[in-house]
C-alpha cells in the first residue's frame, strides 16, 4: 500500500450562503483538496457556477484547488481557470477532440492534469495518455449532480486503471467521485482509488464530524 491517501470534499453540496465559513471548516479538519464541479447545462444537463465564485474562494483559503471540468471544449477556458487559482485542472475525454493537446496546454501553465471518464466510457480510451496524466478521475456517478447513489460497476472500472497505470510504472492519482460515503470508501481504496472525492457525505451534517469518519474509514483500511 503506502498509496498517498487524499481527501477533496465537494462544494457543490455546501451551502453558498456560508460558503467561505464551510471551506473554512473543510480545511481547518484537514482536507487536503478543495474539490470545484464546474457545469455548464451542455456536456451535463445542470449549471453549477463558475470563475467569480472561484476567483473570491480563492482568497479565502490556501487549499488546493481540484477543478472539475464539466462542460464542452475546455480548452477555450484552461487559461482563464489556471490564471483564477485551479492548482489542478481535469476535463473530460468526451468532451473534447484532442485529449493529448488539452493535457500539454494545462502543464504548459504549469499546473497538474487530470482526465476524466463518464461511466459509460471504456477505461482503455486513456491509455495514449496514461504516461502524461498527473490523475485519472473515474466517475462513479453518471456527473451532473451530487447526492447520486455509487454505481457498483465503477469498482472493476477502477481497478482496470489501477492496472493500466501499474503495467507502466505509474503510480499516478486515481480520483473517485459521485456516491462515496465513509461507509463505502474501503471499497473504492481497496480497487485502487486515492483521491475520494465527497459532497453530500462531507456537506451535509456536522463537516467537522463527517471529516473525522471518512478519515476513520481511510485508517480503518491502511490496517
Ligand atoms: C457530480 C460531481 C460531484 C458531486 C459529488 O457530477 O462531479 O463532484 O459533487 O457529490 P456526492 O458526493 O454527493 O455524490
Ligand atoms: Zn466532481
Amino acid at each position: 500500500m503506502g498509496r498517498n491517501m487524499i481527501l477533496s470534499p465537494s462544494i457543490l453540496a455546501a451551502d453558498f450562503s456560508i460558503l467561505g465559513k464551510q471551506i473554512k471548516e473543510v480545511e481547518e479538519a484537514g482536507a487536503e483538496y478543495l474539490h470545484i464541479d464546474v457545469m455548464d447545462g451542455s456536456f451535463v444537463p445542470s449549471i453549477s457556477f463558475g470563475m467569480p465564485v472561484i476567483a473570491s474562494i480563492r482568497k479565502a483559503t490556501g487549499m488546493i484547488f481540484d477543478v472539475h471540468l464539466m462542460i464542452e471544449r475546455p480548452e477555450r477556458y484552461i487559461e482563464e481557470f489556471a490564471a483564477i487559482g485551479a492548482d489542478s485542472i481535469t476535463f473530460h475525454l468526451e468532451a473534447v477532440k484532442e485529449p493529448g493537446i488539452v493535457i500539454d496546454k494545462i502543464h504548459g501553465l504549469g499546473k497538474k492534469a487530470g482526465l476524466s471518464v463518464k461511466p459509460a466510457t471504456p477505461i482503455s480510451e486513456i491509455i495514449p495518455y496514461a504516461d502524461k496524466l498527473d490523475m485519472l478521475l473515474v466517475m462513479t456517478v453518471e456527473p451532473g449532480f451530487g447526492g447520486q447513489e455509487y454505481i457498483p460497476a465503477s469498482t472493476e472500472r477502477i481497478r482496470e486503471a489501477r492496472r493500466i497505470f501499474s503495467e507502466r510504472g505509474l503510480a499516478t492519482d486515481i480520483q473517485v467521485d459521485g456516491g462515496i460515503r465513509a461507509d463505502n470508501v474501503h471499497v473504492v481504496l481497496e480497487a485502487g482509488a486515492n483521491v475520494i472525492v465527497a459532497g453530500s457525505a462531507i456537506f451535509k451534517g456536522d463537516i467537522g464530524e463527517n471529516i473525522k469518519n471518512m478519515r476513520k474509514a481511510f485508517a480503518a483500511f491502511e490496517k
